[in-house]
Order: C-alpha cells, then structure tokens, then sequence
C-alpha cells in the first residue's frame, strides 16, 4: 500500500511495483473517477472535499477487502482514522516522500490537484506536509523519492518490503 504527498510519484511507482510482482494495481482516485463518473477535480468543485473525502473512504474500504494488489491513495487518506485503520488491514504501507519544492514542481502544468490551484502553492504544499507528516510517519517504510526514477522507487520499495516481511528492518 502506497501512501505519500501529491506529486510523491505514488502512482507511477505502484504501476512499476505491479510489474515487478505480478500482484494487480488499483489507484483509489482513479477507483472514485470511475464510480462517480468525474473527474477528482470535478467532484471537488462541484460536490465539495467532503463528499470526495466520504466518496475516498468508502472506496478505500472495499478496496482494502481484497489481497494481493497493490494499492496507491490519494495525498489526503491518510488523514482520516477510518482510511488509516483500513489501509493497516491490507499489509505494509509504504509512504513515498519528497521535498515541498519536488512536489511543486512535480505538480505544476496540471490544474489536476484541486488543492494546489491557489495564489501560492509552494505555501499551501508546506502547510499540508506539517498537517500530514506525523500521519505519513506512520508508515512501516519511509522512501524518499529525491533523484530516483519510478523503476528504481518500485525497486527499493520491494526490497525494503522483502526485508520488512523477514523481519530485518
Ligand atoms: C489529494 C491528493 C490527490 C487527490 C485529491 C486530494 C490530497 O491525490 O486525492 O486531489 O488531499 O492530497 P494524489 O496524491 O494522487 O495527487
């Protein structure tokens, strides 16, 4: 299960990690797009965060049911005791970091991010990571993502995974 700030490349690197392990890959915005037929975006502005964020937690518990698969959540989920309690259930969970100016420019020259389209984003992505650290902190691996590319983040993910499994971190 792969957790972390936008722009941390979860997505990305959970494709790569079900590559390599063979295990299917599910994205819980790209699982909420499709049963709400909107975008993420659109769901925000025209139903509001809350109904995205109830919309997030129903879909992390359905998703959490099944084995096997490799998980990525949106920025946000962990910041709910229902999504993290959930999540637990499903195995290891990875939080993928970054810097606030990695993220920023990871994340610039897409109006995806409803909560980056602000005066001043590089601010906002401060605000947010101090709010969301000691949740992200939680994690049972911390990887930072500064100067790697999706494959070797999948590639380190999986042998921190294969270590944490055997006891050994
Ligand atoms: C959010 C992160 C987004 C998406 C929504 C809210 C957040 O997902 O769920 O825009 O609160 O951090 P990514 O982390 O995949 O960008």
């Amino acid at each position: 299960m792969l957790t972390g700030f936008m722009g941390t490349g979860k997505t990305e690197v959970g494709r790569e990690l079900a590559k390599m392990t063979g295990f299917g890959f599910v994205d819980v915005d790209a699982e909420i797009e499709k049963s709400e037929s909107m975008t993420v975006n659109q769901i925000f502005l025209t139903l509001g965060e809350k109904r995205f964020r109830d919309a997030e937690t129903d879909m992390i518990e359905k998703i959490s049911r099944q084995r096997n698969l490799v998980i990525s959540t949106g920025g946000g989920a962990v910041m709910r005791r229902q999504n993290r309690d959930a999540l637990r259930e499903t195995g290891i969970i990875v939080c993928l970091t970054a810097t606030p100016e990695t993220i920023l420019r990871r994340t610039s020259g897409t109006d995806e991010r409803p909560l980056l389209q602000v005066e001043n984003p590089l601010e906002k992505i401060r605000e947010l990571l101090t709010q969301r650290m000691p949740f992200y902190e939680q994690a049972d691996i911390v990887i930072d993502t500064e100067g790697k590319n999706p494959r070797q983040i999948a590639e380190e993910v999986a042998e921190k995974v294969r270590l944490f499994s055997r006891g050994e971190t």
